[in-house]
């Protein structure tokens, strides 16, 4: 097996080498290499008794468009999207789950006939992690997402909002777009349910200031943007803002202790990386391509 593939492999198909068991899923991407998404599904194909294998294919941008419309004739069951692929690909399918549409991006496509269905498991998937990392729901939460205007801060806030949660605050670099996001999901934070004199849900930038002030009226800061992905990146928030009460959950899982992880832990507060989210993201698309339950325990020891 080729350690990924390309548009002109989708081409020629049928001319490449057989492989001992066929390939009918993978994760379009690029770059992809990175990708932890083949060991995790394989694991979970194998133990089930589905003889299929799942691989990465690196499409660029242009490519996505005929790479999706080649899969039905080849019968591929589906694909996971990952950057730069998850906003483009809305426009390429042939229905959308309204969650999907809601957040404006798809990380996994299901294929039945010749129809490609869009869907998005990072919400879920978010709420998931968090109740299995910190045995909480996130409608008890008073919640504070770094990044929130990206693909993921988004499917986070969107998800937060779904569940009920107590308050969130949304915080981008670029304010504009976390202001678009809370206009979008005033209507579920209309009500008063907390007790301080703070907002439910409200839009502050990304200054180490306005962050500080909120803390006292958060329980979990989430990092979705995608500081500390880099090798050379530092925190995206510094230790001295993050008190020991807080729960801290970065989305990033390039390493098990993230910059944002060791200023949790300088500060004495709980964290975790976004490994489970990735597993749990994996669980739900594996489990709406084949309508059964994803063997997690399976693919969280793959991951690991
Ligand atoms: N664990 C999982 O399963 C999982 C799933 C999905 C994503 N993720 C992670 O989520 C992160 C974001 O992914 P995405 O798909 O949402 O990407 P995206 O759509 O490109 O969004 C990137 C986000 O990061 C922000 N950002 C980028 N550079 C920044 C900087 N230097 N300072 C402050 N903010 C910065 C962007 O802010 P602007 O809007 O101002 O550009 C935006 O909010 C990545 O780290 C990715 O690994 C994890």
């Amino acid at each position: 097996m080729q350690s990924s593939y390309t548009l002109v492999d989708l081409q020629n198909w049928r001319s490449l080498p057989n492989d001992a068991q066929p390939i009918r899923l993978g994760v379009f991407g690029n770059p992809v290499e990175h990708s932890l998404s083949p060991q995790m599904q394989n694991a979970a194909l194998e133990a089930c008794g589905i003889e299929m294998q799942y691989v990465r294919f690196h499409i660029q941008p242009a490519e996505l468009k005929e790479a999706l419309r080649l899969l039905p004739s080849l019968e591929f069951v589906g694909v996971n999207l990952t950057l730069p692929h998850k906003v483009n690909a809305i426009a390429l399918v042939d229905a959308l789950d309204p969650s999907a549409q809601q957040i404006g991006a798809i990380n996994a496509i299901r294929i039945k006939g010749d129809k490609l269905f869009g869907f998005n498991t990072d919400g879920p998937a978010f709420a998931r992690a968090i109740r299995h990392e910190f045995s909480v729901d996130l409608r008890d939460l008073r919640v504070l997402v770094l990044g929130a205007g990206g693909g993921a801060g988004r499917a986070i806030a969107h998800q937060c909002a779904r569940e009920g949660c107590e308050r969130l605050v949304l915080v981008n670099r670029t304010q504009e777009k976390a202001a678009v996001l809370a206009d979008e999901m005033k209507a579920s934070f209309a009500d008063a349910r907390v007790a301080a004199p703070v907002a439910r849900l409200q839009v502050i930038g990304w200054d180490e200031q306005a962050i500080r002030e909120q803390i006292a009226n958060i329980d979990l800061v989430v990092n979705a943007s995608s500081v500390g992905m880099r090798r050379s990146d530092r925190s995206p928030i510094s230790a001295t803002i993050i008190a020991p009460h807080l729960m801290v959950y970065d989305t990033v899982y390039t390493r098990a202790r993230t910059p944002l992880l060791a200023a949790a832990d300088e500060a004495g507060a709980r964290g975790a990386n976004g490994l489970s989210m990735l597993l749990h993201q994996g669980a739900l698309a594996f489990e709406s391509w084949f309508d059964r339950d994803a063997p997690i325990d399976v693919m969280r020891r793959a991951l690991q």
